[in-house]
């Protein structure tokens, strides 16, 4: 801090009438906070206060308290105001600050959080400027700061008061709570949508297994016996055409109880040590055909030295078939189909990216639920992601729709490199 200069009392009894060092009176007042400020206004070689009386005095530190209580107040009371946007809350607060400083109409306040501004009307830097920083869980994240942008006067001398110092930083430790417990009260909330969401798909799932079972059993007497129908001989034409369809409509409607019962996790993901590079690179040949057809390049990148993860392989083909396929459906026109892993200390990822259609904003909360689909009714079922999700989740892995800049979509599927995390296994 600035040391005082002399002429500082003179200029701030004419302002302000603040006391100055010798006065006594400040011991009077009965406050004892009041009489700590006093205490620590008295700077050494601050003017002579003599002249003025000790009752002045007292009116001039209690006028001051009442002017930084006021501006604290102010400041609780924006802080819990649940109607207001954190950022509206910091315009508020730092109109408050001019109030509470020394010269208040010559003051200009500032308050940086995370690069963004919250300025005082007319506000300009001055070189007089005292600052506290906003510190959040340990890290420096914004400053709260007041200028003396028009310093002729107080050129060479510093107008702030040591309780300024004090208050500055208060100031900035009342807005670092505040921020933390807007941003703890958000997480919470996401927190919350996020379980509610899993549950939801538990939910579905649970749902999904009771309906898949109580279907297979007809569903399979229906396609036996329209194969045992097919085999009568001499049947009119039209009629095995008839039987034929029931067949084929019985076999789609199994697949789909295949998906829905690996969705609701019928299956455990089973220990075996899968290699995704050997997935990508080998298993997924199946798929270079289709995409020469539809136009679509594909670009394999695998990460040299991946290591292997606990998974059932089939399993894990199916996911990355299921977001090979919708990436495909996307661009009909053709485009790039970029796979590629990497990994790191605890996981193993697979970006499956292409240059389609993409995804709309409003859809995105609403593609990982089952039967959700923009599709014709032949070209999807909804259940592609959504059996992804299941497989992934069993093996204690994470399938999410990243932010992409350009067109397209780009999903990435992680899997913890750990055996313990696989979910559904029992620990040794
Ligand atoms: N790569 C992609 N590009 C654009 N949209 C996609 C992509 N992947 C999934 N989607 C969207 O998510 C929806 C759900 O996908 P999915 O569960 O696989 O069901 P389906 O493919 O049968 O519609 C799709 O209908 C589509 O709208
Ligand atoms: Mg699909």
């Amino acid at each position: 801090m600035n040391p005082a200069g002399p002429g500082d009392n003179a200029r701030s009894r004419r302002e302000t009438g603040r006391p100055t060092a010798g006065q006594g009176g400040f011991l009077t007042v009965p406050d004892s906070q009041l009489a700590d400020r006093s205490k620590r206004t008295r700077a050494p070689g601050r003017g002579s206060g003599a002249a003025r009386s000790p009752a002045a005095g007292s009116r001039t530190v209690l006028r001051e308290r009442v002017k930084e209580l006021t501006c604290l107040y102010g400041i609780a009371q924006i802080a819990s105001d649940f109607d207001l946007s954190l950022e509206s809350k910091l315009a508020a607060i730092v109109r408050r600050l001019p109030p509470a400083w020394r010269y208040p109409r010559r003051a200009r306040a500032r308050i940086v959080l995370d690069g963004q501004d919250f300025q005082t009307p007319n506000f300009r830097e001055g070189a007089c400027r005292q600052s506290a920083a906003i510190c959040i869980a340990e890290r420096v994240r914004g400053a709260v700061e007041v200028h003396y942008p028009e310093d002729r006067d107080l050129r060479g001398k510093t107008p702030f008061l040591d309780e300024e110092r004090n208050l500055i930083d208060n100031i900035a430790r009342q807005i670092s709570l505040m921020i933390e417990h807007e941003e703890a009260v958000a997480a919470k909330a996401e927190l919350r949508e996020q379980l509610i969401k899993a549950d939801r798909l538990a939910a579905i799932g649970q749902l999904a297994a009771g309906v898949a079972h109580e279907l297979n059993e007809p569903l399979n007497a229906i396609l036996g016996f329209a194969q045992l129908a097919q085999k009568t001989p001499d049947l009119p034409s039209q009629t095995r055409r008839d039987i034929e369809r029931i067949a084929d409509a019985a076999l789609h409607a199994r697949n789909i109880i295949r998906e829905l019962l690996i969705f609701a996790r019928q299956g455990k993901p089973g220990g075996a040590q899968v290699n995704l590079n050997r997935i990508v690179m080998e298993d997924l040949n199946l798929f270079v055909p289709l995409c020469e057809k539809a136009g679509v390049e594909l670009r394999r990148i695998v990460a040299p030295d991946l290591p292997e993860i606990p998974a059932n392989q089939s399993q894990i083909r199916q996911v990355i078939s299921n977001l090979i396929v919708n990436a495909l459906q996307a661009m009909p026109g053709g485009g790039i189909l970029t796979l590629q892993t990497s990994f790191d200390q605890d996981s193993v990822r697979l970006r499956v990216d292409d240059t389609g259609d993409g995804i709309e904003e409003e859809l995105k909360d609403r593609i990982f639920l089952p039967f959700f689909s923009t599709k014709d009714v032949d070209q999807g079922t909804g259940l592609g992601l959504a059996v992804a999700h299941g497989i992934v989740s069993a093996h204690g892995g994470e399938i999410c729709l990243e932010d992409k800049s350009g067109k397209g979509a780009c999903f990435s599927v992680t899997f913890p490199r750990c055996r313990e995390t696989l979910a559904g296994e029992e620990t040794p």
